[in-house]
């Protein structure tokens, strides 16, 4: 199994938006097709503000991570947030999350983030084994305000 992990490139819509589908639909969520198309024209954008990268395996696109930068008061350098991460059902156990994330923390020390951090639901036992071998979660709990 040939499995390249990369940044997302304008000929990885389609597979990429059947893969955003299942992630929607996964997080049970409802995303505004106007919300999918600016998400997608951002991870094009050559000056975008999201890093969008996919697990491809032989040649066909199987996972994705959406990740976005940001400032902090707590360093000198950014930090990144991971916000999406996928593997399609088929392709799970085979460490392909496991090598979205690793492409993350590798890129990160290269360009030297101070921080990669992500949320995870508690009851998402699959994906907290994963994250669990990486870090002890750090006990933050969320609030979120819709506005
Ligand atoms: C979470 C997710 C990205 C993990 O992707 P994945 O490609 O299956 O993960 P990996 O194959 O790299 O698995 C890594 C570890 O997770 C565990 N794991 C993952 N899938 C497993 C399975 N089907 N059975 C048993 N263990 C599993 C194993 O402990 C594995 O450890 P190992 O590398 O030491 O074997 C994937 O399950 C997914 O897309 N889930 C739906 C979306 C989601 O939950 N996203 C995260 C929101 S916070």
């Amino acid at each position: 199994m040939a499995v390249v992990i990369r940044d997302i490139v304008a000929t990885d819509e389609a597979a990429w938006r059947v893969l955003w589908a299942a992630y929607i639909a996964f997080q049970k969520g409802i995303v505004a097709p106007e919300v999918t198309a600016h998400t997608w024209a951002r991870l094009n954008d050559p000056a975008r503000s999201l890093i969008g990268r996919v697990a491809e395996v032989d040649g066909c696109l199987r996972g994705f991570s959406v990740s976005l930068l940001h400032e902090g008061t707590w360093a000198l350098t950014p930090f990144c947030y991971l916000e999406d991460l996928f593997v399609a059902e088929h392709a799970r156990g085979q460490g392909l999350g496991r090598a979205l994330i690793e492409d993350l923390i590798t890129m990160g020390m290269k360009r030297g983030w101070a921080r990669l951090y992500w949320h995870a639901m508690a009851g998402n036992a699959e994906a907290r084994r994963l994250y669990d071998s990486f870090a002890p979660s750090d006990g933050d709990v969320r609030y979120r305000i819709q506005l």
